[in-house]
């Protein structure tokens, strides 16, 4: 973590125009600067910075801040990104907190990636542009592919020569340790011996979304060479393809004007398109869609096209990781190219503006566009087509809003030729048979990668009636098993109640503000951490008085619950066989509650006129954000219990 000192530094060295200057072509006027402003398209002016207010405002979309939220805006920075970004443009050095040694070695580790990633960028594209291998073979083939030289400079492309160590060797000369070499992928340590991992190909770079060096591919010109068209550094502290777009970089900012990102398949296709001046394209590292990616994406956009090439090979592929673009609320469109053409081939054959118009009068939503894959080779058998439309049922029960389903389902009924009635009772059914399923991943405010958390997690406020409530089917249900999950290599692994909550908890930062269930709560993490099974009789027997009262307790409760449940007679399930419903729905009451707090808090704020224009922008930013996040669990709640609460029939006695 940055320190306060440094961030204190920081915020008194900024200058807006210095800051702004560096992304917006700024005229002075006046006391203040004019600009065309980055956040939307306009041909006049109406982009005003002043240098006294230290703000920027535009007259023309209202966007305004501080050089801060200018660069969280502009560049999609998290607050501590721009930081250490302006931190870098003043050469102010950053002090860390952290007093974690081990998050220290691995920040240290990313640095040193970076620096030799970037002394490595440099090799190869020396060897490009100046060493005789590297301009007839390197350079030589990507001119015959049609690629201008300023894309290549662009892009940073480069070429490693016919050696197989030459990269190394070079690098261990200007003092990179063989260690530091390994680390970031370049070299390839076997035993007493080293090699390069790249030798005789032409390399692409990987930005980060700042522009650092983040890995490389490598494309093989002589296919006796190795068997692998494509390589790609290996998964590193900074490098993991599953997060990773190739050419985000060049492209975020084309993707927010334009409102739109384009995926391709290829590194060659977004070279392409970009040298065709459509500059919001990227592509994944060969890997199907993921999780990270969308999220990436719609940090920029919710409109998302997918380009496919005319052939369906890759489409089919393309289809299974698409569902995940629907359930986030992507707006995705699909644009097919002619048959036997890519991005690449069909760029270089059309001119751009007909590129460009090819693909806006191509397009097609989702929906249809899948309806109509779905029956092309199915349309006349009738076991064929109901597979199809259960299959296209599945993907429209993905889809959260119940607004943009159903007009899913009714187009994909016209598609069909049913009634969307029928359709629409298909994807019921399956939408409540992945209840369980489906509610996990909406009660989880979070996804499972992303490091930030979404719920506040510092808020002050004393115990929680909810934190009882979890402890308790902790205690009691802990080690039933609460659903499977699929792991990667598609085995199916039992999660049980304890693991579930400790995940969610755990991934949101939150703690329990009682200081006992707090340490209840570590115990018990403590023991799945371990591996450890636990039950009640577990705490009953417990060196803690207080755990071996709370577990009497909650013995004596249980023993009221079952003579109720009897007493009423005419219930086919005891209650301890909704253990599910009862976790699921302690969980969605609980996170309900923080984020109330908060909004709360925030509410109060923002009737206080602030003096701090950055200040005021985000906090409403966070109120919004929050109360999307209020409104959708409490549309979860409804949808899985009304308007109830499900506990215990005494819980909390
Ligand atoms: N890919 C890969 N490894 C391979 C082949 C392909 O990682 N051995 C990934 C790359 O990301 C590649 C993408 O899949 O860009 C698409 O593959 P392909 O169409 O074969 O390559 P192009 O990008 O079209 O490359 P080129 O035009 O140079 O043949
Ligand atoms: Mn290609």
């Amino acid at each position: 973590m940055i320190s306060d000192k440094t961030i204190q530094e920081v915020l008194q060295r900024i200058d807006i125009v210095e800051v702004i200057g560096e992304f917006v072509n700024l005229k002075r006027s006046g006391s203040n600067y004019k600009g065309l402003c980055p956040f939307h398209k306009e041909k006049t002016p109406s982009f005003v910075v002043s240098p006294s207010k230290q703000i920027f405002k535009c007259f023309g979309c209202g966007a305004s801040g501080s050089a801060i939220s200018f660069l969280m805006k502009h560049e999609h920075f998290t607050y501590p990104e721009a930081i250490r970004w302006l931190a870098k443009k003043y050469n102010i050095e950053i002090e860390e907190t952290e007093d974690d040694e081990e998050s220290r070695q691995k920040r240290q580790e990313r640095e040193s990636i970076f620096t030799v990633n970037t002394f490595a960028q440099k090799y190869f594209t020396h060897n490009l542009f100046f060493e005789d291998e590297g301009i007839s073979v390197g350079l030589g083939y990507l001119r015959h592919r049609g690629f201008r030289d300023e894309i290549i400079e662009k892009f940073q492309l480069g070429y490693a020569l016919n050696q197989r160590d030459g990269f190394t060797q070079h690098a261990i000369k200007q003092g990179y340790k063989l260690d530091t070499l390994s680390k970031a992928g370049l070299t390839i340590i076997k035993e007493t011996n080293y090699f390069d991992r790249f030798w005789a190909r032409v390399i692409f770079p990987i930005h980060s979304l700042t522009g650092q060096i983040i890995g490389f591919a490598g494309r093989i010109l002589d296919k006796d060479k190795s068997p692998a068209k494509y390589l790609n550094s290996p998964e590193t502290e900074v490098f993991q393809k599953r997060k990773i777009l190739y050419g985000l970089y060049f492209a975020k900012k084309s993707i927010t004007q334009e409102k739109k990102c384009y995926l391709v398949e290829g590194y060659t296709d977004v070279l392409s398109f970009h040298q065709a001046g459509i500059e919001n394209t990227v592509a994944s590292l060969g890997t199907s869609l993921t999780e990270d990616h969308v999220n990436l994406i719609h940090r920029f956009t919710d409109n998302l096209t997918l380009i496919f090439d005319g052939d369906s090979a890759g489409i089919k592929a393309a289809m299974r990781g698409i569902d995940i673009a629907l359930k986030e609320d992507l707006n995705l469109k699909v644009v097919l190219l002619p048959n036997g053409e890519d991005p690449d081939s069909f760029s270089k054959k059309n001119a751009p503006a007909d590129v460009r118009e090819y693909i806006e009068t191509h397009e097609q939503d989702f929906i249809t566009f899948k309806a109509g894959f779905l029956l092309q080779d199915n349309a006349d058998d009738p076991y064929k087509r109901s597979e199809a439309i259960r299959n296209m049922a599945k993907t429209l029960a993905v889809v959260s809003d119940p607004v943009r389903r159903e007009i899913f389902i009714k187009r994909a009924a016209e598609v069909f030729g049913i009634s969307s009635d029928s359709l629409a009772s298909e994807v019921m059914r399956i939408y409540k048979s992945n209840i369980t399923q489906l509610s996990r991943g909406k009660v989880s405010t979070h996804t499972p990668d992303r490091k930030t958390p979404v719920l506040p997690s510092t808020i002050q406020t004393t115990a929680l009636p909810e934190e009882k409530e979890l402890i308790e089917y902790l205690l009691r249900y802990g080690n039933r098993i609460y659903e499977e999950r699929q792991t990667e290599s598609g085995e199916k692994v039992p999660i049980t109640v304890a693991d579930f909550i400790i995940t969610e908890l755990t991934n949101e930062n939150l703690e329990f503000k009682n200081l006992f269930y707090k340490e209840v709560f570590e115990e018990i993490k403590k023991l799945r951490e371990q591996g450890k099974d636990f039950d009640i009789k577990y705490f009953q027997s417990h060196p803690d008085q207080r755990f071996q009262e709370l577990a009497n307790e909650l013995l004596a409760n249980d023993y009221e619950i079952s003579r109720i449940w009897e007493k009423r007679g005419g219930e086919a399930t005891h209650p301890h066989e909704h253990y599910k419903e009862f976790t699921l729905s302690a969980l969605l009451s609980y996170k309900l509650r923080i984020v109330s707090l908060e909004i709360g808090r925030l509410g109060k704020l923002q009737q206080v006129p602030a003096d701090n224009l950055e200040m005021a922008v985000d906090i409403e930013d966070r109120y919004k954000k929050l109360y999307a996040i209020q409104q959708e669990l409490q549309k979860i709640k409804r949808e899985l219990f009304g308007e109830h609460r499900i506990i215990l029939p005494n819980a909390g006695l």
